[in-house]
């Protein structure tokens, strides 16, 4: 049977508001992490224009297609897509690629949070003796002052083994964005878009500003924009497709989600263009703020994912007021987590909301409840539960923990099958005079849309697809 679909009725309180949500949905661990980590181990330039032309050629177009849902539906995204289903005279059937997304997004926010975790515990180290030396008006110098290499790699490697520690970052953060969800659209989402946002651009440019003067910024700009085009394997535009989807939040229903508490106006085309330019500088500015640092200091910036967990905290810990900023790093990446977290776990509320009849604070507590305990399992992965490989049988995941998992599983199957069927849907399916007037595009812009959306994002997300999932195509 199915459920009728209740609308929550919340809604932003303005345009801007919207942009800013959405825009710090966008920007988070993937933008300050995980780009500049793959654009660090895939060789730089090659990939960046290729990870740009993905953004705009593949992402900018289910960035639209997905507020367009969201803003026709106006309620969760199961019940978004089964409205404009029922518009376009299509299957309620497609309502699937909704549900898929919820529980994408569900299953995200429980690593997310282990991840932001870490970040705490970073912040927390790094800006730990702070108020102890403004009251004794002794310069910063930091928790990490002195320390090597080895000694900073083995913080790390203490920190992964225990479990105590992990849990109680992991339950703070996740506290946060819990709270935050369960207080609304208007009074906790909104609200804490229009604080943090803010503060976080102004840390970005600060620390921006502090690599321009203290690193290296000229092998800086040349190693994100000098492409050498024989770096670009498959396995690297590979990632960087799954990237570009990962960093515009697409294929989770995040988007759909937050378009539906759009109430009034159009000009659907310029907001989205807008969520993809800001996302893509972020991802672009954070590698400004990160590789002066490293080249710097001489270190390598291929380092992989401990690049922001090792290398860099060694790298501050060597530089002129290197403590007081690589605290603000830490704090800058928190404040970028928490609006994506926070985004993510609104897609199963919002369905809880829109499909269960449950009360916000109901659906929240239950998706937050329940993706706490998924971190568990995951943050035990690194120590408890090392031996555990959840997919063991599945080759393509023989030798990955529990965290890496979830993510892998997430991002290689769930992710592009969610954008995949955004695109068909929206390319095929719908009617396309409701797609016309919903969006307000120019015909020119219309007609661009409709053939990108019809034709290269299926065809480019299916290879996505099938290559993530079966790498020996590609000679991996
Ligand atoms: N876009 C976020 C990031 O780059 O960190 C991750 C994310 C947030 C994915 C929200 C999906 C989502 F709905």
């Amino acid at each position: 049977m199915v459920a009728t679909t209740t609308s929550t009725g919340e809604g932003w309180s303005s345009r801007t508001a919207f942009i800013l949500a959405a825009v710090g949905a966008a920007v988070g661990l993937g933008n300050i992490w995980r780009f500049p980590t793959l654009a660090g181990e895939s060789g730089g330039g090659a990939f960046v224009f290729f990870y740009i032309a993905c953004v705009f050629l593949l992402g900018l177009p289910l960035v639209l297609s997905e507020i367009f849902i969201g803003r026709v539906g106006q309620t969760d995204a199961v019940g978004s897509i089964r409205k404009v289903a029922a518009q376009s005279q299509s299957s309620p059937g497609w309502a699937v690629f909704g549900a898929i997304g919820a529980i994408a997004a569900f299953l995200i926010v429980s690593f997310y949070s282990v991840v932001a975790g870490w970040v705490l515990y970073y912040a927390g180290v790094m800006g730990g003796d702070l108020v102890d030396a403004i009251m004794a008006g002794e310069p910063f110098r930091g928790a990490l002052a002195g320390e090597d290499q080895a000694q900073i790699q083995q913080r790390l490697g203490d920190m992964f083994a225990s479990p105590g520690l992990l849990l109680a970052m992991h339950l703070a953060f996740m506290g946060v964005t819990l709270f935050i969800v369960a207080r609304g659209v208007s009074s906790g989402i909104e609200k804490a878009a229009t604080y943090l946002m803010p503060m976080f651009f102004v840390l970005l440019v600060g620390l921006v500003i502090y690599g321009a003067i203290e690193g290296d910024i000229a092998e800086t700009a040349a190693f994100l924009f000098t492409p050498d085009w024989s770096k670009l394997t498959p396995q690297v535009m590979n990632s960087a497709l799954g990237q570009a989807l990962f960093s515009l939040s697409l294929g989770v229903a995040g988007l759909i989600t937050y378009g539906s508490y759009i109430k009034e106006g159009s000009g659907l085309g310029s907001t989205s263009a807008l969520i993809a330019v800001a996302d893509t500088a972020v991802a672009l500015l954070a590698g400004f703020m990160i590789f002066p640092i490293v080249f710097a200091v001489g270190l390598d910036p291929a380092a992989g994912p401990t690049l922001v967990f090792q290398t860099l905290p060694f790298a501050f810990q060597t530089m002129p007021a290197g403590a007081l900023f690589g605290f603000l790093f830490f704090v800058l990446i928190l404040v970028a987590a928490v609006t994506s977290s926070i985004s993510l776990l609104e897609v199963p509320t919002a369905w809880g909301i829109g499909e269960r009849g449950w009360s916000r604070h109901k659906s929240a507590l239950i998706f937050g409840g329940g993706a706490f305990l998924i971190g568990i399992a995951c943050l035990l992965g690194y120590n408890v539960w090392s031996d555990v490989r959840p997919l063991g049988f599945w080759s393509l995941f023989a030798e990955t923990d529990i965290l890496d998992t979830v993510d892998g599983f997430t991002g290689k199957v769930m992710l592009p099958v969610g954008a995949l069927l955004t695109s068909i849907f929206i390319g095929w399916k719908a009617d396309t005079n409701l797609l016309r007037t919903t969006t307000g595009l120019s015909p020119i812009a219309f007609g661009i849309w409709r053939f990108l959306i019809a034709w290269l994002c299926p065809i480019a997300v299916a290879i996505i697809l099938v290559t993530g999932l079966f790498p020996s195509i590609l000679g991996a």
